[in-house]
């Protein structure tokens, strides 16, 4: 059976090390034709920019071919085609299959009705593996190492599926975290216990300026705002934080800003001057991390 990424577990830490090594070969030479007998689909049932763009570009880099839909309201998804069905079909057409759709575990779903490898681009707010390892990819670039690093994580915690794919990541590096959220989107408990059971460090605090000196990296969320059933909560809560450049005085030399992106109002547009801003360096990763991604699963590097 073939090899999918449908949560970052699925990888081991030798895995997720080679993942690095690849993507920093694939950020050296960017132009290397290793899938021209393939073709590959992207069926975005939610919107994206980033991870639909960048695996895009991955694929046009390696030589491949894409087909899909970023809009399911063309497609026979409209009639009432069943996941299942769809996955089905696509697995006759294609060599790999990248997926990000709205209910949690819809792509571990799909992995097993494909028969071709299936790579989860979001599911729900439950994973976001490919996000996890470019975030890995820009933490060790920028800090020179994955081992011992202190990330405070601000903002959705309850439905930031890149910051639930981040924790598990991070038990393979003695990761610490310090974790900052208004109580309603505090960190959901089954990741609380993960993290207790992994013995990693980590704290909650809903003041932001508390540790940000201690940080190596800050990594900034949107708060999701189509996760919410309630609105009016998503109207208390979505301006919680907000990363200004004048709360970034004493904070470490090397510490880094991270944001899986779109950004909405919690990072400032004064910070994108400040040397430590990397959420834009971070996205272009992204094509890189995935060039990696892909040729690992295909057996192609
Ligand atoms: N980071 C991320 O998943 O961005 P998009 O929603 O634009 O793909």
């Amino acid at each position: 059976m073939s090899k999918s990424l449908v949560s970052i577990n699925d990888f081991t830490k030798e895995e997720i090390l080679k993942i690095m090594d690849l993507a920093a070969e694939f950020e050296a030479d960017p132009n290397q034709k290793l899938l021209c007998d393939k073709v590959i689909a992207t069926l975005f049932f939610e919107p994206s920019t980033r991870t639909r763009l960048s695996f895009e570009s991955a694929i046009n880099r390696l030589g491949g071919r894409v087909i899909g839909f970023a809009d399911t309201s063309n497609t026979s998804v409209s009639k009432g085609e069943t996941l299942h069905d769809t996955i089905r079909m696509v697995s006759n057409y294609t060599d790999m299959i990248v997926m990000r759709h709205y209910i949690e575990g819809a792509a571990r779903y799909a992995s097993e009705c494909a028969t071709v490898p299936v790579v989860n681009a979001g599911d729900g707010s439950n994973q976001h593996p490919s996000q996890t390892l470019l975030d890995l990819y820009s933490i060790k670039k920028t800090q020179g190492r994955l081992d011992n690093i202190h990330i405070m994580v601000v903002g959705d915690l309850k439905y930031g599926r890149t910051v639930h794919s981040l924790i598990q990541a991070m038990a393979h590096f003695n990761g610490r975290f310090t974790f900052v959220a208004p109580p309603e989107l505090e960190l959901p408990e089954e990741y609380k216990i993960f993290l207790r059971e992994h013995r990693m460090e980590f704290r909650e605090t809903t003041d932001m300026n508390a540790y940000i000196r201690e940080a190596d990296i800050i990594y900034m969320t949107r708060v999701q705002r189509e996760r919410f059933s309630d609105l009016m909560e998503y109207e208390r809560v979505k301006n919680a934080y907000i990363l200004r450049d004048s709360m970034l005085e004493g904070t470490k030399e090397n510490m880094r800003i991270l944001h899986p992106l779109p950004r909405v109002n919690e990072i400032h547009t004064s910070v994108d001057a400040n040397p430590k801003a990397y959420y834009f360096d971070q996205a272009r990763n992204g094509v890189f991390t995935r060039m990696a991604i892909i040729s690992y699963l295909l057996g192609v590097k």
